[in-house]
Order: C-alpha cells, then sequence, then structure tokens
C-alpha cells in the first residue's frame, strides 16, 4: 500500500497542475527501525506548522549576494529581523487565506513567528486527517523515542495550495543516532595521537593568545537527537583538555529542551570542539529534541531563527538527510530560510556528512552517488573531513575517506563557485567517477574542512578516544570563525556572515590545501568503493581546506581582501 503511493503520487501530481499535493516527491516510508504501535486516536494532540509562502524572495536572494560579496558597495550591510519581516512577510491575501481556511476548520490555537511565514498550530488527529486529505497519523517508536507521522501523503484545498509551501510534522523523521556504529571506532590495539584541544591548536596554529575577548561576541551549536550534552562532561572535558589556553567551561544559554534523552556523545563532541576552538568565547546550545511527537526538530530551529532577533552569528549544525528522501518544496524553503540568516550577517556551517559520495541504487547494477541536505544548500558553508597522513604526528592533512561531498540533484551550481569547480572538473578528469554518477550542474560542496578522525571526548565524566565524523570538524572551523568575527568586530568591521562569496574569491588564501586520498563511495563495479578524490585547490571532498588560522584571520580581517 505505501510503495504504491509513493510511486503513484508522483506520476499523478508532475502530470496535473491542479494537484493537491504540496510535497508530492517527498518520501512518505517510515524506516524498519520505528515500529508501528498503532492508529492516532481521533483526539490525540498534533502540532503542525504551515510554511506560508513569502514574497519577495529574488530580492532577498540579490540582497544575501550584495551584502556578501566583498565586491560590493553593500557587504556587510546586514539587514535586522525587523527588515527581513519587511521583505519576505506572506501578503495579505496569503495570510488571510491560510487563516480562514484554519478557522474553518475549527483550528484557533496558532502561534506565528516574526516574519510571519510560519504558522504553527495545535489540533486533533481528527481535525487534522479533514484539514489534511490523504493524512493517516499513526504513533511509532525507536529507543524510547515516540513520534506520530502520516502513513499517507497529505494534500490541501485548492484555495490555499498557491499559498503554501509544505507542511511539517507528517512526514519526515528525527535524525538517526549514528552513535553505535561509526561515532565510536573499536580500538584495535594501534596507537594513534587522537585529537584533543591541544592538538587542534597547535595543527592550526591557534597560539594561547587567539581567545575571545569580545564580550559581545556569540557562537552556536544546533543539535536535533535525542540526546544532550552534559554540563559536568563540558567542566570535565575542559579540565583535563583545556590547560593550555583560557576557555570558558560553561554554556551560556541553552535554547529548547535539554535533558529529555540520555547524555551523547555527538552533543558533547559539538560544544567541547566549538569551545576549545572558539575559545572564551560566550556559546549557546540549541537543543530541539522536539517538544511534542508530530514535531521535526530541525524545523523547530528554523523558526527558531526567524523568532529571535538577536542570535548568534555563527551557528554550527551537524544533520542531514539524503537530498531524495526530502520534497523539492522543502528544500527550496529551508534554502530560503538560509538566505534569510545570512542576508542578517549569520553564518552557518553544516557538516558535510559521513557516508563520502553515498550511494543510491537506482536500479539493478545501477547506482548514483547520493548528495545529502542541507550540505548541498548553495546558502551555508559546509564542513568536510580529514585525518592526518602520520597518524602518530601532528603532520599535513589527506582526505578522510568518510567525508561528505559531490553535487546537488537540487540546487544549481551557484555562480561563486563556478569557476572553482570548472578547474577540478578540467584537470581531474581522468580520476574523475563516471559522470553518470554525479551531476555537474549542480552546487558542489564542500566549502571547506577540518580534522574528522579520532577525536577525545568526555561522555558520563570519562574521556573517550576515537571519536570520528564531519560533526567534529564542523565546530571546530566555526569556532575559528567566531574567534575571527571577534577580531573584526575590534577593528569595526561587520560579521563574516555567509562566507561562500569570500571564501571562493581567496581562492584558498589562509587555509592548508588537501591534495590526498578519495572519499568512500558505492561498493560496485564500476567505482569499487571510490567517490572523488581531493586535488589541489577546491575538491568535493575537502573544499578549499583546512584553516591555517593566523593566515585564515589576516586573509578575513580586510573588510575587502587584496585579491
Ligand atoms: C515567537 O515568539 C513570540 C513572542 O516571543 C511567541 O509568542 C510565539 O509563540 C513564538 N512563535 C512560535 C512558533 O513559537
Ligand atoms: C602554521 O603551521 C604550519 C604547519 O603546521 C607551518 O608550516 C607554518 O609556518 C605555521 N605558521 C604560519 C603563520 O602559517
Ligand atoms: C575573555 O573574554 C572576556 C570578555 O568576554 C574578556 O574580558 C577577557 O579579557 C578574555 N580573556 C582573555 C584571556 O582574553
Ligand atoms: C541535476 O541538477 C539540476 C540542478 O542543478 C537539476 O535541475 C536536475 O534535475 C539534476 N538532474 C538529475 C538527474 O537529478
Amino acid at each position: 500500500m505505501k510503495i504504491l503511493l509513493t510511486f503513484s503520487i508522483p506520476l499523478l501530481c508532475t502530470s496535473l497542475v491542479w494537484c493537491g499535493y504540496l510535497e508530492y516527491d517527498q518520501d512518505v516510508l517510515i524506516s524498519k527501525d520505528w515500529t508501528h504501535v498503532g492508529r492516532a486516536d481521533a483526539s490525540d494532540e498534533l502540532k503542525l506548522t504551515f510554511a506560508l509562502k513569502q514574497q519577495n524572495i529574488h530580492l532577498l536572494e540579490e540582497r544575501l549576494r550584495l551584502v556578501s560579496d566583498p565586491d560590493s558597495a553593500h557587504y556587510g550591510k546586514y539587514l535586522s529581523l525587523e527588515e527581513v519581516a519587511s521583505l519576505v512577510r506572506p501578503s495579505e491575501l496569503t495570510q488571510k487565506t491560510v487563516h480562514s481556511w484554519l478557522q474553518h476548520h475549527g483550528i484557533s490555537s496558532c502561534h506565528t513567528v516574526h516574519t510571519q511565514d510560519f504558522l504553527q498550530c495545535t489540533m486533533t488527529a481528527e481535525i487534522a486527517e479533514k484539514l489534511l486529505p490523504g493524512s493517516r497519523f499513526h504513533h511509532y517508536v525507536r529507543d524510547g523515542q515516540s513520534i506520530v507521522r502520516s502513513s499517507g501523503p497529505y494534500a490541501v484545498s485548492d484555495n490555499v495550495h498557491q499559498h503554501l509551501d509544505f507542511v511539517g510534522g507528517l512526514h519526515r523523521l528525527p535524525p538517526t543516532k549514528k552513535d553505535g556504529n561509526r561515532k565510536q571506532q573499536k580500538f584495535k590495539g594501534e596507537v594513534h595521537l587522537g585529537v584533543t584541544p591541544a592538538i587542534l591548536r597547535e595543527r592550526y596554529n591557534l597560539t594561547a593568545a587567539d581567545v575571545g575577548s569580545d564580550q559581545d561576541n556569540r557562537q552556536a551549536v544546533a543539535q536535533f537527537l535525542e540526546q544532550y550534552y552534559h554540563p559536568a562532561d563540558l567542566a570535565e572535558f575542559m579540565s583535563i583538555f583545556g590547560r593550555t589556553f583560557k576557555h570558558l567551561s560553561e554554556v551560556d544559554q541553552v535554547i529548547g529542551t535539554q535533558g529529555e534523552g540520555k547524555a551523547g556523545i555527538e552533543a558533547s563532541l559539538d560544544v567541547e570542539y566549538i569551545m576549545s576552538t572558539g575559545a572564551n568565547i560566550s556559546t549557546w546550545v540549541f537543543s530541539n529534541s522536539g517538544r511534542h511527537e508530530s514535531q521535526e526538530p530541525f524545523l523547530q530551529w528554523i523558526l527558531l531563527l526567524s523568532n529571535m532577533s538577536d542570535l548568534p552569528r555563527v551557528h554550527t549544525i551537524s544533520y542531514g538527510d539524503d537530498e531524495d528522501s526530502l520534497s523539492t518544496a522543502y528544500m527550496m524553503r529551508i534554502n530560503t530560510e538560509f538566505m534569510k540568516a545570512g542576508v542578517r550577517g549569520i553564518s552557518l556551517l553544516f557538516a558535510s556528512g559521513d557516508n563520502g559520495a553515498g550511494c543510491r541504487h537506482m536500479g539493478k547494477d545501477q547506482n548514483t552517488f547520493r548528495p545529502s541536505f542541507p550540505a548541498s544548500s548553495p546558502y551555508v558553508t559546509t564542513v568536510g573531513g580529514t585525518s592526518f597522513k602520520n597518524p602518530f604526528k601532528v603532520s599535513y592533512e589527506v582526505t578522510d575517506y568518510i567525508s561528505g561531498g559531490g553535487f546537488s540533484n537540487v540546487f544549481k551550481m551557484p555562480d561563486y563557485q563556478a569557476s572553482a569547480v570548472e578547474a577540478y572538473l578540467k584537470t581531474g578528469t581522468s580520476a574523475l567517477p563516471p559522470a553518470s554518477y554525479f551531476n555537474t550542474s549542480g552546487r558542489a560542496y564542500p566549502d571547506m574542512a577540518a580534522l574528522s578522525k579520532n577525536y577525545w571526548v568526555v561522555m558520563d565524566r570519562v574521556p573517550i578516544p576515537w571519536v570520528s565524523g564531519t560533526s567534529a570538524s564542523t565546530p571546530v572551523v566555526g569556532g575559528m570563525l567566531s574567534l575571527i568575527n571577534g577580531q573584526r568586530f575590534a577593528k569595526g568591521l561587520p560579521a563574516l556572515g555567509f562566507l561562500n562569496p569570500l571564501l571562493y574569491k581567496l581562492k584558498g588564501q589562509g587555509l592548508f590545501d588537501v591534495t590526498e586520498g578519495c572519499q568512500q563511495a558505492c561498493l560496485d563495479e564500476q567505482v569499487q568503493g571510490k567517490g572523488f578524490c581531493s586535488a589541489p585547490s577546491w575538491d568535493p571532498v575537502t573544499g578549499w581546506g583546512t584553516p591555517n588560522y593566523p593566515a585564515l584571520l589576516q586573509a578575513l580581517l580586510n573588510e575587502r581582501p587584496e585579491l
């Protein structure tokens, strides 16, 4: 039944313009690790999110280009949340139509955000199923976590169809915990150096003086797993590993819910490492395990961005889904949300993923690579992973084979990277995977990289070695960008904001180029487990390379870098 639906809906909707499905290409299958526990009762309460169509998206995009292009007269002239709101706020007609549609169904308990382009409403399952024909809500559980999701795709009535981008809370599942398999590699007796704050600071040339000193500077990590960092673990981590540099040992603010799940490696990792490179900088944790069974944790964070006028300037996020599991409407809209953040001078850093180029089975003996979102968004900075060439020494870095990277099938290649990517594709021809595996017209990622292998983390008060993943590299880069922001503020310069246009103009200045090693990919005859390989200058495995802090600081301190 479910399989039938996923195949028949796209056909129906691409051929009929009036089709009532907003997300006809959204994967609605519930993965097997969730156990079905029964149909939702008519009176069960749901909390759904309505993404209202915005205005002036093209103006927003143009504005973002201007404020983040160092050659523009508008560089660094960021907008306030208020200004963003007046640009994108849905039209009167859109607001009225959606409100009266909801009211008509007896839904009155709704909250909006500052930009008025999202509505979050509480209703019973019975009402939700009437409002959204096709939806059928069920309860599912996994590892003590419980959710409500719809087993079928939803439609909306014709008169609101053009006023909505999507409805959240029906399909997308909370991210899977990865701790068990890949995060914590078994210690097999071989001795490695292990990455600690001191090792990172040595490799990336951070001196004891390179710590934050601007008391208004703030950085954040956002987490969406059912797990939380433990303040005592952070304190213990800093007492063991923080002796050589001035740092903070406490998170300043936790936004959202903390504490329903267990302390987790991923959650500890982010916080411990952003506070080690971005040392002595006030740090916030956005922890939205989703307060409600029908909420999507990542979407909750997206809503918060539009509802808080005063946000940290740098956010690092280790979350991603396969592009092909998400609806285009959803990804396009989330991409607009990234533009809204960028135009405010907020830097969003996403981990590039831990599956290399990924692999998608398209049919018998037919595979392609599998890009991941939001890593593939043109409006975030995506961070890949490396390891030391010599695992016993602070040596130069090579590709970590897990490093996510490749080409989007959804987002077009942005102008800022066109020449860098073209150069890679030209010079790398002999080593490139077969053309049928990837889409060269798409946004290519990552943009830069950092060490991702064998980190020490403290969890449950115990130091644990051998924790790996691009979710380690991302906060490491984030902390350094925060330090650079602090230095810029001291000179009266604006925050770095959306970094990519500037990063690609620097052409690798301030970064260690990573030129050795390939990422993993499909285990088939054609590619035999090998995806893209790193190469001189930009490549789709490690981007432009890893930070050499003093050189990067110097390059990014000039409001208009000498290019
Ligand atoms: C946004 O913030 C306002 C005021 O702080 C609050 O009343 C509202 O509920 C928030 N919206 C959501 C969706 O949480
Ligand atoms: C930074 O580190 C690299 C290698 O670790 C070293 O070669 C270089 O001289 C250091 N200093 C600067 C300012 O780049
Ligand atoms: C740490 O940051 C505070 C401001 O938040 C500043 O006053 C202090 O000087 C900084 N410490 C060092 C060693 O730079
Ligand atoms: C390739 O990417 C473009 C966007 O850059 C997209 O329009 C196109 O559909 C993609 N092709 C495939 C086969 O996915």
